[in-house]
Parts: C-alpha cells; structure tokens; sequence
C-alpha cells in the first residue's frame, strides 16, 4: 500500500502571514452537540481534518444529515434513527467518545465501545461513564459494546475527581435537556468547553460558569438550531509559533486569540522569542537565539498544556542551556523524544520528566510521527535542522492540522509531501546518515 512522507528541507527562515484554522478540539464536541437541535445547524470555521469527517461519518451513520464544504458544516437532525456508533467509527478518534452525553440527551440511549486516539498513556473513559450514572443512567456491557439507556435523565451534583475535558463536555452535553439542574465542579476550564456552552447557549440552553470550575446547567425542554462560528486554534497558532522559533524569521498570525494562549505564549518569551500581540494577530520575531526555560510543567487550563509540551520540546532542543518539563496530565507523552534524538537532539526522559540539553543545531533525519503533536514538533524541529528531513505517519497530522504542508509552504518552508510505494519504503534517500 502506498504511504504518504513529507520532506522537509531544514534551514529555511519563515516569513509572511497566515490566518489560523478553527479549532479541533472545539469543532468535534460541536459538531456532536448539533444533534441536540430540533433544526439545522451551520458552522463555520471548521477546520478540513480527518477527525471532522470520521464525526460527520458518525453523525450521518446516526441518521442525521451533515454535509461539509470549505470550512464550513451543516448539520440537519431530522433523520435520527441509530443508537449505535460501530467500532470502526470509535476507534478512528478520542472525540468519538463527545457522541455519548448527546445521545443521552436525546435518544435517551447510547451503545459505544472504546474511543481511539492518539497513545498517550492510559486514557479511560470511566470519569465519563461515572457521570452519566449519576445523571440515571444504566450502563451494562455486552458483547464488548457499552450499551447505556435511560428512562429518566436528571439533574445531579457530580463532583469530577480530576478536570476532565472530554468529562466536563459530556456531562454539559447530558445535562442540557435532562430533567432539572446539573452543578459539575472541579470541572476542565479549557477554552474550547467555554466554546461549546456558548454554542449551546445560543441554541436556547441555559449553562453558566462554562471555564470557571463550577458549571451549572438548568434543563430545557428543547434546543433549536442555529449558526455558529468555531473558536480559533490555539494548538494550531502555537504550533506555527514554534516552527518559527526553530526555524528563524518572522511571522505574523491573524484570527487567534491570545489571551487563551498566556502561558504558553510565556513560555515562548521565556525561551528568548520576541512576540507582538495585536488584538487577533501574534507576531513572533525567531531572530534571537533560544535560551532554555529552567522548569515547565503541564497543567490543565489555565496552565502550560499539555498539547503544546512536544512543540516546545523541539523549540528547546537548541536552546543554550538546559530545560526542563513535566508532564503532569498523560502518562506517556515522550514519543517524539526518541525521534529528536536522531535528529541530533539531547534529551533524556525518566518518568515524566524530560531533561533536555539544548545542542548547538539538529540534522535533517528519517522521522515518524507517533501522535499527532509530538508529528507537529518534528516537522517544527525538521524545519529548523541542517538538511532535509522525511516524515512518516502523516496520518497523525491529518487528524489536526488542515492542509500542514500547504501552511507551511506559504510562511516559505519547503515541504513536499509524496506517496511512496510499498517497494520504496526505507528508499526515502536519507537512510545512510548517520543519525
Ligand atoms: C482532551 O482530551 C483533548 N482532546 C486532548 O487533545 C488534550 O490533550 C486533553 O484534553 C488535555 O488537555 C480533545 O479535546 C478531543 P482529559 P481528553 O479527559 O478529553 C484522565 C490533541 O492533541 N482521564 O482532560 O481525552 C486521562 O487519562 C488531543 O488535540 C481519566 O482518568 O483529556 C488524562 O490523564 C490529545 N478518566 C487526564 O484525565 C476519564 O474518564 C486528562 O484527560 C477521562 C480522563
């Protein structure tokens, strides 16, 4: 079977000016929540990725219709007549889990197996299904499929153990048509579930305190459909941020917003870049060289995210001195490492720390992305390396990132992504250095 590679020639300073992509991880519950409507629902900014179409595959599997074109999606409720989501559908994506609380909600019946997405540790579901008992309803296994049905969905006090995302989202998503009040505390304040509850909100559902750690959500009786735009893609800004650290030059990134973006925009100064912010635009001067940033730890929103820690990995890899990060939220989130140290880079991971040496610059080296950020900082390493690079498991970078070469291309980098036969695998031209 043929696979696709991206070559990367490093070395290449990025200029020039790009609007970033609507958000991923705001788009996908959305996109889930829009079968809460009695009518249609349109979004817009929604980036062209291949998490998008496996929910559009789930929504028009569940009955519903939802067509995309450009960045846009629209999503009409009227046909829904499955309960079920198939396993080959669960597994292409995390997100595929966000279809449980709004099948709840309005089918009052949800059967699922176990989501997929990125390894990056253990990433259960149980805080999700622990919730939805609360809320009444009945969860029992059977033939390997969850199957989850209730007579009667309420309100309830659910205090969540640790600030789940996907949790905080469903729990929201259950709660807005079942039968009285929801008050969730110690929920996740990310940006993207504040996104979500104003979707809801401007639909006809009543959630207060979306990003704060206490949600309450009172019960309605239906929602109607509406137009919404998606938020911007914070991950995605500081992804161009760091591809620029690594690779020099200067960019500027229109559509963001910056203040969800604080600490990881710290972090980026801390490490010597010149950052400008403008209402919706940052502008990263990567002239200076990089200097390491003594301590950084992940932490759920408002902290360092945990999205973000393999980019800044690559941005520090040739930084003068040495850094150091903790991974707090997953357990295995050093995939990219091992591929950094064949590029040249000098880090060691115990546990989940990670020590890294910057070195004076990385080499161009054959890579394979294993998730879908840790993908990202290699193409930002690659585009900052002497010589060219070849990138493997692109499919990684297709579930977040639209169009990433063609993005990339366009700040001046130059990447050329190509299907290589079977009979050429391992041919890529690069496997003789010496890495
Ligand atoms: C969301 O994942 C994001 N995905 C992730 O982004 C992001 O890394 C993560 O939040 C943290 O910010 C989407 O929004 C689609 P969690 P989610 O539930 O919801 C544990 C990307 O690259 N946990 O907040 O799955 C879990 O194991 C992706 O775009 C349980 O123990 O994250 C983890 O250690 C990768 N039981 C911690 O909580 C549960 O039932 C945080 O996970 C749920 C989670």
């Amino acid at each position: 079977m043929a696979e696709e590679i991206l070559r990367i020639t490093g070395g290449q300073k990025l200029r020039g000016e790009i609007t970033v992509q609507g958000a991923k991880n705001s788009a996908l519950p959305i996109m889930a929540a829009s079968m809460l409507c009695s009518g249609e629902t349109v979004l817009y900014n929604v980036p062209r990725l291949t998490d998008v179409y496996a929910a559009s595959r789930i929504l028009n599997h569940l009955g519903l219709r939802c067509k995309i074109e450009a960045s846009a999606a629209v999503i009409n409720p009227a046909g829904i007549s499955s309960a079920e989501i198939p396993d080959a559908d669960m597994r292409a994506m995390r997100s595929s889990v966000m279809f449980l609380g709004p099948m709840l909600g309005r089918l009052k019946q949800c059967v699922l197996t176990m989501p997929g997405g990125c390894e990056l540790g253990p990433r259960p579901i149980d805080l999700h299904l622990d919730a939805m008992r609360q809320m009444g309803v009945q969860i029992r296994e059977s033939q390997g499929k969850i199957v989850c049905t209730a007579e009667h969905l309420h309100g309830a006090r659910i205090p969540l153990p640790i600030p789940s995302v996907g949790a905080t989202e469903n729990i929201i998503m259950a709660a807005v048509l079942a039968d009285g009040e929801t008050v969730l505390t110690n929920a996740a304040r990310e940006p993207e579930i504040s996104d979500l509850a104003a979707f809801l909100n401007r639909c006809g559902a009543r959630i207060s305190g979306a990003g704060e750690g206490t949600v309450t959500v009172s019960g309605v009786e239906s929602l109607h459909g509406t137009e919404y735009t998606v938020m911007p893609d914070r991950i995605a800004a500081f992804t161009w941020l760091c591809a620029c650290a690594c690779a020099g030059g200067t960019v500027c990134l229109s559509g963001t917003a910056p203040r969800d973006m604080e600490s990881s925009l710290s972090v980026l100064r801390a490490a010597g870049c010149r950052l400008g912010i403008c209402r919706d635009r940052i502008y990263l001067d990567g002239g200076q060289s990089l200097r390491s940033v003594r301590y950084i730890r992940t932490m759920p929103y408002p902290g360092f995210p945990t999205d973000t820690q393999a980019l800044i990995c690559a941005v520090l890899s040739t930084a003068h001195g040495t850094s150091m990060i903790e991974e707090t939220v997953f357990e295995s989130r050093y995939k990219h490492v091992g591929e950094l140290l064949r590029m040249g880079a000098d880090i060691r991971v115990s546990g989940r720390t990670a020590v890294i040496t910057g070195v004076p610059a990385l080499h161009g080296a054959e890579l394979r992305a294993m998730d879908l950020r840790g993908g990202a900082a290699l193409a930002c390493a690659a585009a900052g390396a002497e010589g060219e690079s070849v990138l493997r498991g692109l499919t990684h970078l297709d579930r977040g990132y639209d169009n990433f070469a063609e993005t990339f291309n366009s700040l001046g980098g130059i990447a050329k992504r190509t299907a290589i036969s079977a009979s050429e695998h391992g041919k890529t031209g690069l496997e003789k250095r010496k890495c």
